[in-house]
């Protein structure tokens, strides 16, 4: 196996022509308003399309450009399916929403790229970045992670609820504001409450929580809470939650233009 990332003086890989490649793309959390200049040049230049349907919905199809749309809990297979059609000689674009890199395809591809023989082990892979769901989420409510924040994802389909668990532990004792990716879906309703429950033996039940759905989309709905007050019914899988440290606070609607502010100091008193 052999990783070829060779970065030009403009960031972009070298690449040899005529040889096939595969880049995994980031499209941002939702609309074209957050889809960069990058991603859009290297879109246009892909032979071929691969990614979950709902993400590959959100590209525009263009004349003699193929497109692989699969369910989302293929992810291995889509990586290998990537990896074999740049082996042949396409440039292949994988789709993923947000930020690749996180929770998404681009470990996925690396992975398979690890485990690949012969050509599909050779394949140049690069990374184009996207701007991820938890920035546009604070972005949206003023800015809960201004200082120290960890990044979560609650999903247990892919690790043990125990390794969840003891990570969360961690993080909410360390006293960081926290982004958590999927929080839940439809078949996952217990892990959240359960979650909840970790962090208020560590947070205040007054601890501000961003409640951020489908941002970006018609469908958006963000609101500020509690920890005390949080609906666990109200979460789903297009949600991203933002749970404040003991510094974060709200500035509240009176105050602030008719919307709750959230925001989470980058000094500490006497510092
Ligand atoms: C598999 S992860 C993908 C994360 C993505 N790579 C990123 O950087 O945003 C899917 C989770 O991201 C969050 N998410 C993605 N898009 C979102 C959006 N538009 N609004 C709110 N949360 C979103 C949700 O927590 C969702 O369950």
């Amino acid at each position: 196996m052999s990783l070829v990332l060779v970065p030009t003086a403009h960031g972009r890989a070298a690449r040899s022509e005529g040889a096939g490649s595969v880049t995994v793309i980031g499209l941002g959390p939702a609309g074209a308003q957050w889809l960069t200049p990058e991603a859009q040049a290297e879109l246009a230049g892909a032979d071929v399309l691969v990614g979950y349907e709902t993400y590959v919905d959100r590209v525009a199809s263009r004349h003699g450009q193929q497109r692989f749309a699969t369910d989302n809990r293929v992810e291995a297979d889509r990586a290998r399916h990537a990896l074999d059609l740049a082996a042949g000689g396409s440039r292949v674009a994988v789709v993923s929403s947000g930020d690749p890199g996180i929770f998404a395809m681009a470990s996925a591809v690396l992975e398979a790229l690890d485990d690949a023989d012969g050509a599909a082990g050779d394949v140049e892979v690069r990374v184009v970045p996207g701007l991820s769901a938890m920035q546009v989420a604070a972005s949206r409510v003023g800015a809960p992670l201004g200082h120290d924040f960890a990044v979560l994802s609650l999903s247990d389909i892919l690790k043990p609820w125990a390794i969840i668990e003891r990570r969360l532990e961690a993080a909410a004792g360390a006293d960081m504001a926290l982004a958590l990716y999927n929080p839940a879906s439809k078949g996952r309703r217990d892990q959240l409450a359960q979650a909840i429950g970790v962090l208020r033996r560590h947070r205040a039940p007054q601890t501000p929580v961003v409640v951020a759905r489908a941002v970006g989309s018609d469908a958006e709905a963000v609101t500020v809470t509690t920890l005390c007050g949080l609906d666990v019914d109200v979460v789903d899988m297009r949600t991203l939650l933002i749970v404040g440290s003991s510094t974060t606070r709200i500035i509240s609607a009176n105050g602030a233009g008719g919307r709750d502010r959230v925001y989470t100091p980058r000094s500490y008193p006497g510092s």
